[in-house]
């Protein structure tokens, strides 16, 4: 595995390299401090390409003023010897003056699928993502990229922007991965005390409850939601940010689920912001 922590130039003669050697690029962009869902991300891209490129960059254009770009966990070292042993190719860990020049003024904005939600919410984040995978795809040109569903309003502002914009990739989303107890796996799970941590386990129960009523039969928007929040709402430790089900393209309000969705939520549990969310009918992966 070749670790360039910085060097564009390296970089782009690396993936050239890349590319005269073994056919199509795989890239999965990350944040680092990798998990299993990071690492099952890895593995589509390994088996469906044949070179991989993973990016370690904790991105401070996609947090908010007091959001916390500086606490966020790092571990470069250990993410490298994870990578190492899962058969990547190119592992590029830049540092912000390496992608951002000192007086940049120019990001990606999509306006529709990024409004609402966690749009909502992290006023600047959505342009933020853009800005950075829209870069990332730039400097490396892969054939395939690969993103977690449990960002799903993320995946699917990408999807719209790579649309929009005719960036010739190929948007691969790859399934949520769980602890045994259902807590969907996230770098910001280790802000979780032990009490938080037995808490935040609602919210992905709240979902599973939510997706039988919905397998049973029960199509109104209301009612699923109020499924959720009766689970959620009955915990003081948990605060609601929202809970919607949203048409899973382009996150419209749904009343009825009559085409494919989602069940999204964002919830508070102590000073971490976790989200989650189940899909609903059949979505495109
Ligand atoms: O999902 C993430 O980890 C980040 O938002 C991403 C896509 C790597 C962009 O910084």
């Amino acid at each position: 595995m070749i670790r360039i922590d910085g060097n564009i130039a390296k970089l782009r003669e690396a993936v050239r390299c890349l590319r005269k050697g073994s056919g199509s690029i795989g890239l999965v962009p990350t944040m680092g401090y990798l998990h299993e869902g990071h690492l099952s991300l890895v593995r589509k891209s390994i088996s469906e390409n044949g070179s991989t490129v993973v990016t370690i960059f904790v991105n401070p254009l996609q947090f908010g003023p007091n959001e916390d770009y500086e606490a966020y966990p790092r571990d470069l070292e250990k993410d490298c010897l994870l990578l190492e042993k899962e058969g990547v190719d190119i592992v590029f860990c830049p540092k912000p003056e390496d992608l951002y020049y000192p007086d940049h003024s120019t990001y990606v904005v999509e306006e529709r699928v990024s409004r609402d939600l966690c749009g909502a919410s992290r006023p600047g984040h959505f342009r933020g993502v853009c800005t950075i995978v829209l870069k990332l795809f730039l400097l490396i040109g892969p054939d395939r990229a690969y993103f977690g569903e449990k960002d799903f309003q993320q995946l699917q502002v990408i999807r719209r922007m790579v649309r929009d914009l005719n960036v010739p990739v190929e948007i691969r989303g790859c399934p949520i991965v769980r602890e045994k107890d259902g807590l969907a796996l996230s770098s910001r799970n280790v802000y979780l005390s032990p009490s938080e941590r037995l808490s935040a386990v609602a919210l992905s129960r709240s979902l599973k409850a939510a997706k039988e009523l919905y397998d049973s039969g029960e199509k109104n928007a209301g009612k699923i939601i109020g499924c959720v929040q009766e689970e959620l709402l009955s915990d003081p430790a948990l605060r609601v940010e929202y809970i919607e089900l949203r048409d899973a393209e382009e996150l419209s309000v749904l009343e009825t689920v009559d085409k494919p969705a989602v069940l999204a939520l964002a919830v508070r549990v102590g000073k971490t912001r976790l989200i989650d969310n189940v899909k609903l009918g059949e979505v495109e992966a």
